[in-house]
């Protein structure tokens, strides 16, 4: 049986957060060196937008588990939301296909946002997965996300979100004691991610420094070592 959740996205805030810092800045000037073929400008929603879209006119997206039906779809998401200026495909569509080909895919951990209203158009407009990585030495079971995206259309209206608190609330459900992940600080210190060495856990890269983030759940705390995601990663 397919597990829906039906969310309304958030009101959008209409600022960039108070809570900002020049430390998180710096973090996230480092993931974009790390990372600066997949991150795109940042979306800032103006409070213009916050005015003319009320809570009651806001689109409101389903999150279910991805099946087979939507891999294209969900390919040509990843081919939109992660464009890049050089005319390069982005990897992130290969990646995908490839985290599904082997033992670490974990169909629960993949899911989609598609729209329930009319007028605000429809398929998938979000998609995140999550698939089995491990914390070495030890090998202890340990989730990695990746990739997330949101249509640009669809940026700032609370999918991303959406589908991060129904992949952690599924991990955490499922029994997982935690989820590593690389990516903006800023964006996802909302979701409960802090730097990964707060847990012990090292980056499989020593360069990635505080960018790559840990959510740990439960009194157990995260086994020390090294984060090794699912092997497709590898390829990157
Ligand atoms: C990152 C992404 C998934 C966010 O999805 P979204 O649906 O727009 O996000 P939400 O509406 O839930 O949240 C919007 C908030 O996130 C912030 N945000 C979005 N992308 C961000 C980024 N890369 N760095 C920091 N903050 C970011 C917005 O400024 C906004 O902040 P606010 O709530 O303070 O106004 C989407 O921008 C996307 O698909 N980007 C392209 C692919 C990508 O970079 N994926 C992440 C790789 S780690």
């Amino acid at each position: 049986m397919q597990e829906q959740i039906e969310t309304r996205a958030a009101q959008p805030r209409g600022h960039r957060g108070a809570d900002a810092d020049p430390s998180a800045d710096a973090s996230d000037e480092r993931y974009r060196s790390v990372h600066a073929s997949s991150l795109p400008d940042l979306p800032v929603r103006s409070n213009r937008f916050a005015r003319t879209v009320g809570a009651r006119d806001h689109p409101r997206v389903l999150v279910r588990r991805e099946v087979r039906a939507d891999h294209l779809d969900v390919r040509g998401l990843l081919l939109t939301a992660f464009v890049r200026g050089d005319g390069e495909t982005p990897v992130e569509a290969e990646l995908a296909e490839q985290l599904r080909t082997g033992p670490w895919f974990l169909p629960a951990l993949s899911l989609v946002a598609v729209p329930v209203d009319d007028g605000h158009g429809s398929g998938i407009v979000g998609h995140v997965m999550a698939t089995r990585g491990t914390i070495d030495p030890a090998g202890a079971p340990a989730l990695g996300v990746g990739p997330l995206s949101v249509l640009p259309a669809w940026h700032g209206r609370g999918v991303g979100s959406a589908l991060m608190h129904s992949l952690l609330a599924a991990a955490e459900a499922t029994g997982e004691s935690v989820v590593c992940l690389l990516g903006a600080p800023r964006y996802y210190r909302r979701f409960g991610f802090r730097p990964a060495v707060e847990s012990g856990i090292a980056a499989p890269d020593a360069t990635w420094g505080g960018v790559f983030q840990a959510r740990t759940f439960g009194d157990h705390p995260a086994a020390p070592g090294t984060f090794r995601y699912a092997p497709p990663f590898d390829a990157l």
